[in-house]
């Protein structure tokens, strides 16, 4: 069943192989991510257009052949299948490579046979060969835990307002933003804009004018991750920001997924027409559709400064959800974002420290030589139990929470009481190099 331009990755046995995809595969394997990820039938339309689009398309840095498809060698049917999305995101500024595992999934009857987990030991093989230091999926809680990953970083939190929240433009005035799709001449101030939103975070996503140009102009309408992008003008014409939002309705409305305003444009003055806008177009996709929409919404991860401009009138809060988050050499990611580390300690109340910070996994660890403020060894460090057991601990992967800023060395040693730490001058120091911060991460698709 094979033809030749198909790369075999391993005969599994019983019948199986497991080799790469090609673009020969589209219609089996759009049909087949389909049928397995929907929630109805609108939902299986739009995971067929993403791997559709995936697989044909001119996608920034996916290659047809980056799916894994576990096939039946008699007949070529596919009983499971994953895909490695490659990106960059960055770390206090500093760019490191991240492979974003997707669509994993395996047909009912051959689930539970480790399917899944041979194709992740695959995948975190790519990762090593392509140089992408960092895991990230955004799947099913726990799952993943078992191919080395950990719930280590803020996403998707919202807020929801209803109809009562909706400002009313008073008899006669005139919207003073509006809001038209965007163009490929607006992909500049796009990205300008996305960029000086995303110093807000501590861990950001890089997104180049070739990644803006095939989301907004190369991507299927339809696919699960295409969202509309409109330009807010004021009434000069002169763009003051960005909106994105779902072509479609979520759960009871109109959710916006990125809004975000140029510097020195006041959040207060151009909310209210957003919200307008948002509602507006809410009913109009529910008279499309057959539907009510009773909310707006906006994703903002779990801070945003339109929270900040409607307060309580998002009176919904929806907690974010986590990255699963696999990094599988510390010490080597330490090093890489060193400088960001050695800047965290300079404005900081330990600037010229010095000490030996020995960091326990219980299975393994990483040693910090800091001298005069400088990190001068970071390096894989193994702890014996009882002769030398660290100067702090994090059990399993624990410690990732914190290098992402996502909890802080307090609430982890509160949830675990195998987090401990042996004295104040290396929680003092710990906290420095690793505080809490705010991360609301859009990734790449
Ligand atoms: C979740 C899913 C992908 C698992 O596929 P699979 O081929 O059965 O996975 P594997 O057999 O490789 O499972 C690996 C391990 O996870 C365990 N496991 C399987 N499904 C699990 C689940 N939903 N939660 C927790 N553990 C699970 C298996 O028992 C196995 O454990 P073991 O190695 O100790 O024996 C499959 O059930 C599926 O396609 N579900 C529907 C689509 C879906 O939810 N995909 C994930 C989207 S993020």
């Amino acid at each position: 069943m094979l033809s030749r331009t198909k790369t075999i990755l391993r005969d599994l046995g019983n019948g199986l192989i497991m080799r790469r995809s090609s673009v020969e595969d589209v219609d089996a394997l759009s049909a087949f991510n389909g049928m397995i990820h929907r929630e109805d039938d609108a939902d299986e339309q739009r995971l067929i257009a993403w791997t559709r689009d995936l697989l044909t398309r001119q996608h920034p840095t996916f290659h047809a052949d980056d799916f894994i498809i576990i096939e039946e060698s008699a007949t070529g049917r596919i009983v499971s299948s994953m895909n490695l999305i490659p990106q960059t995101w960055s770390y206090e500024g500093i760019k490191f490579g991240v492979g974003r595992p997707e669509l994993v999934g395996t047909l009912p009857e051959y689930r539970g046979k480790g399917l899944v987990r041979m194709q992740f030991d695959e995948i975190h093989q790519w990762c090593i060969e392509r140089d992408l230091p960092v895991q990230i999926i955004t799947g099913i809680p726990y799952f993943y835990r078992q191919f080395g990953y950990e719930m280590a970083l803020e996403f998707v939190g919202r807020r929801f307002g209803y109809e009562a929240q909706v400002p009313k433009l008073e008899e006669g005035e005139q919207e003073k933003y509006v809001l038209r799709p965007a163009v490929e001449a607006d992909i500049p101030f796009i990205a300008n804009v996305y960029e000086h939103a995303i110093q807000r975070h501590m861990v950001r996503c890089e997104r180049t004018l070739e990644i803006f140009k095939y989301e907004l102009l190369e991507q299927d309408r339809n696919a699960a991750h295409y969202f509309d992008t409109l330009v807010i003008e004021d009434v000069s014409g002169e763009a003051v920001g960005y909106l994105q939002h779902y072509s479609y309705l979520t759960r009871t409305g109109l959710t916006a997924v990125w809004y975000e305003l140029k510097q020195g444009v006041s959040w207060l003055d151009v909310t209210p027409s957003v919200v307008r806008y948002l509602w507006n177009k809410g009913q109009e996709l529910a008279k499309r559709d057959g539907r009510t929409s009773t909310s707006f919404g906006f994703i903002g991860g779990s801070h945003h400064p339109v929270y900040q401009a409607l307060g309580e009138d998002l009176p919904t809060i929806i907690s974010p959800y986590a990255y699963q988050v696999r990094v599988p050499d510390v010490a080597g990611f330490l090093n890489h974002i060193k400088p960001a580390l050695e800047k965290r300690l300079a404005e900081s109340i330990a600037a010229g420290h010095s000490r030996e910070i020995r960091v326990s996994f219980y299975r393994e660890g990483v040693r910090i030589v800091i001298e005069k403020g400088k990190l001068t060894t970071i390096e894989k460090w193994t702890p014996v139990t009882k002769d030398d057991e660290g100067d702090i601990a994090f059990p399993d992967r624990t410690f990732l929470q914190m290098l992402f800023g996502y909890r802080s060395y307090e609430e982890l040693s509160t949830s675990f009481v195998e987090c401990w730490c042996g004295g104040e001058e290396v929680r003092a120091l710990m906290s420095i190099l690793f505080p809490k911060k705010q991360s609301d991460v859009f990734p790449m698709a």
